[in-house]
């Protein structure tokens, strides 16, 4: 129900409801490292650049999220699209 565009490629990729942003960007042929899958390790860890999101994780400190902290495993947009640094 949002979009990641990413910032390296400017490949735009939609993140259907009920499907994380990892799993969408899976299907999208982009891995991005996973482990707990649950916003709890910190190995899916990437940035945002642009846009709203929505934290879901209990792994980055408010200060983490200020400066672009975002964990996509679990973590989504508020609004229509977020900028990630990938
Ligand atoms: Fe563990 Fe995302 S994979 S926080």
């Amino acid at each position: 129900d949002f979009e990641v565009l990413l910032a390296g490629t400017g490949r735009v990729v939609p993140v259907a409801r009920g499907h994380s942003v990892v799993q969408a960007l899976a299907a999208a042929g982009v891995v991005v490292p996973l482990s707990c899958g649950q916003g709890v390790c910190g190995t899916c860890q990437t940035r945002v650049l642009a846009g709203a999101p929505e934290h879901k994780d209990v792994f980055l400190t408010s200060a983490e999220r200020e400066h672009g902290g975002f964990m996509p495993c679990v973590s989504r947009a508020r609004g229509a699209r977020l900028i990630l640094d990938l």
